[in-house]
């Protein structure tokens, strides 16, 4: 299972596709987190991370890109139930400044692009940025007709009954003026008292409570039933707008006078700004109010205030060229760090965590923190009992700066990595090179437990045909199947114990709970290399499986080579290493695997069901040793992988390119250019069958013959 490890350009084509699948479960699950709980478990780097990684994997294998490639969907996952909705004009987002020089440079681009006089002043007006989602309300004659979200700046979702939920959104337009038609855009957000009495609530009725405002308000907006909008009593601050049947005004300032006549707040705080110093001084007097607002902010907002400046300014790309976003930095708080302890993902990755006093910083209450990996505390020395700085920038989830030593009590003590999963004891070993420790338990840990069975009933493993990932979770999490070898235990089981018959289970019937028993009882039989794969053990991918495989020939025999091997400096050890393709980070990772215990007992349970099939060492007798084959097309009678697994069994070399060396082109269904190259090389092309039968030793046809008796047999 070292795949999520291994870099992109390292990947090889197996391990990059099982790669993208992961990704792409694991980003539509943390999507899914984000914006339909609102209870986001990765911090907005970690999560660009598994982006970034899942596009370097497509652009090393294009033609590997997923259906459902989370590269395809930005931002909300499209929901069913909401229609969708074109915005009149694209919903535009914001360039940053974090200083005062990006301020200073915003306002010379300005300028430059205007081609303004020296003396001309650039009048800003500065609104603080509300850390809330955008939504955008048509009002018809006055009255509220339609509201959507922001979706991709282009197409939002029609969330009207529930923007009416919102406390301070106008249904009808009061005082003079009103334009037929008018398209406001503003922030919907939830006030932090409301929030902090909403997760009283809520903690009081046994549910979790929410992460922060700005996904309460999120996840509210998209609510199903606006009943449940309503619980979360969100409210609106106007800044903008859309279309509108007349012009509304010359100035910024002077159109939010409006909107606020009209019956919408504003935000407070805002106001002109002539020249940079005085927006320096909105900034900072912003900043300083923020601790005392019942909104979370983020940063000031500046516009050019001149809308005849703003038509000519226009956009540049997503973001307007009239309008800048001038962050604050992190907001920051001092807090006492109780203890350190160990999480322990789904991978087996050991990940320190900062149990925190809990503090307010930026609306929010911080009680853990990720310390990342032991060279982050290390480089920090951070330590229990220290009263260290935390920060929670844009991201969800907060940061440990660093320590006030100035703090520290006398008898602190550096932070001792445990060696042993605080999860099931087993080893926890660190390789070279890299940052995280990690558990060796794999099978036996309750932490990777279900990743362990995905990776077990995967494809390449033992593909059982109804047991995907989703059916294998659902399994798991009812408790039908813990360990890997309660799958060979499901039907004999079935009906008797704690669970419900299967057939009688949502999803299934009598048919697909058969149909899934006969699948599984098709795979009590495996090969030796795909069984030892299936293990998940780290480093242990297919081609090392199948060397182990073919090296040591049945299961007993590898068992008790690897067992010998934990002795050091037995030459059992020495022949793992010697074998071409292993070194010694992948031996270790083996031989740590069988020796303990635990999954010893899997192992045993294991062999007990199941047949597991030697893989005879290649035959230097066989009919195609030697030989050199190339595979195309599709085949019908057993997949690529496994032709090319046969193949290698039996002594040949299976080339990706057909070259005067080739000796055989196996040629499937709508094989296409390597088909055209054998026939102009001469090389030998056969059909499936007529490889078959070559490789159980019959005789080759010649080269001339192969595509006739081919078509033959196929007509
Ligand atoms: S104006 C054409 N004003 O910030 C510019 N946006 O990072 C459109 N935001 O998508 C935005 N407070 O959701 C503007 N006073 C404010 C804002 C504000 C918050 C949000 C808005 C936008 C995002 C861009």
């Amino acid at each position: 299972m070292s795949d999520e490890t291994t870099a992109p350009e390292e990947l090889s084509r197996d391990a990059a596709e099982r790669e993208l699948e992961r990704l792409a479960q694991e980003i539509a699950r943390h999507d899914s987190l984000y914006y339909v709980d609102s209870a986001p478990e990765l911090s907005d780097a970690e999560y660009d991370a598994l982006r970034r990684r899942n596009e370097a994997i497509e652009a090393r294998f294009p033609d590997l890109k997923r259906a459902d490639s989370p590269s395809e969907r930005v931002g909300a996952p499209p929901s069913s139930s909401f229609a969708k909705v074109r915005h009149s004009r694209p919903m535009l987002s914001l360039g940053n400044a974090l200083n005062d020089d990006d301020l200073a440079e915003f306002e010379g681009r300005v300028r430059r692009f205007l081609n303004l006089g020296e003396d001309e002043p650039v009048v800003l007006y500065g609104e603080p940025k509300i850390d809330g989602l955008s939504a955008t309300l048509h009002y018809h004659g006055g009255k509220l007709a339609l509201g959507a979200t922001r979706g991709d700046g282009e197409t939002g979702e029609d969330v009207t009954e529930n923007l009416r939920t919102l406390l301070d959104l106008p249904h009808t337009l009061t005082g003079a003026d009103v334009p037929e038609r008018l398209e406001v855009r503003g922030e919907v957000y939830i006030g932090l008292a409301d929030f902090t009495a909403l997760n009283r609530e809520r903690e009081a009725e046994g549910e979790e409570a929410f992460v922060n405002p700005r996904n309460t308000a999120s996840g509210g907006l998209r609510q199903i039933d606006p009943a449940l909008t309503a619980k979360r009593r969100l409210r609106f601050f106007a800044h903008g707008w859309g279309e509108a049947s007349e012009s509304l005004g010359e100035r910024q300032g002077d159109i939010l006078a409006r909107l606020d006549a009209w019956g919408f707040a504003l935000a407070p705080l805002a106001r002109r700004c002539t020249g940079l110093d005085e927006a320096r001084a909105l900034h900072r007097e912003i900043e300083a109010a923020r601790p005392s607002l019942d909104f979370e902010i983020d940063g000031v907002v500046f516009k050019v205030d001149r809308l005849d400046w703003q038509a000519r300014l226009g956009a540049a790309g997503r973001a307007p060229r009239w309008a800048i976003a001038y962050k604050f930095p992190a907001e920051q708080a001092e807090t006492l760090l109780q203890r350190i302890s160990i999480s322990v993902g789904r991978t087996g990755a050991l990940t320190p965590v900062a149990e925190l006093e809990p503090v307010h910083v930026g609306g929010v209450t911080v009680s853990r923190a990720t310390l990342h990996n032991e060279d982050e505390i290390a480089r920090k020395d951070i330590r229990a009992g220290d009263t260290v700085v935390v920060q929670r920038a844009g991201d969800v989830i907060p940061q440990v700066v660093r320590v006030v030593t100035e703090k520290r009590p006398a008898d602190s003590q550096p932070f001792a990595v445990p060696a042993v999963c605080p999860e099931c004891g087993s080893h926890a070993v660190r390789e070279e090179g890299e940052a995280v420790r990690r558990c060796t338990g794999g099978l036996i840990c309750p932490a990777q437990a279900l990743e362990r069975l995905r990776h077990f009933v995967a494809r390449d493993a033992f593909d059982i045909e109804g047991l995907g990932a989703k059916q294998i979770e659902a399994f798991y999490m009812e408790g039908r199947v813990r360990s890997p070898a309660d799958i060979f235990d499901l039907e004999a089981k079935d009906g008797t114990g704690a669970f419900p018959k299967l057939a009688e289970r949502d999803g299934w019937g009598e048919t697909s709970a058969a149909n899934l028993y006969r699948a599984i009882e098709a795979r009590r039989r495996i090969t030796l290399d795909r069984f030892i794969h299936a293990l998940g053990i780290r480093h242990v991918g297919q081609t090392t499986a199948r060397l182990l495989a073919r090296r040591y020939g049945t299961v007993e025999d590898w068992r008790t080579a690897m067992d010998a091997a934990s002795e050091p400096e037995s030459e059992s050890l020495a022949a793992l290493n010697d074998i071409d393709g292993i070194g010694p980070v992948v031996a270790d990772a083996i031989v740590e695997f069988v020796a303990e215990p635990r999954n010893g007992a899997i192992l045993d349970a294991l062999c007990a069901r199941l047949d597991i099939e030697p893989v005879e060492a290649p035959a230097a007798d066989s009919p195609v040793a030697g030989k050199t084959v190339v595979f195309t097309g599709k085949l019908q009678r057993m997949t690529r992988q496994e032709a090319k697994a046969r193949a290698e069994a039996l002594g040949a070399h299976v080339a990706g390119s057909v070259s005067k060396a080739t000796d055989y082109v196996v040629a499937g269904e709508d094989a296409g250019s390597k088909l055209k190259k054998a026939e102009a090389l001469g090389v030998t092309v056969l059909s499936e069958d007529e490889w078959l039968a070559v490789a159980a030793g019959e005789t080759p046809p010649a080269a001339d013959d192969g595509g006739d008796e081919g078509s033959d047999g196929g007509g």
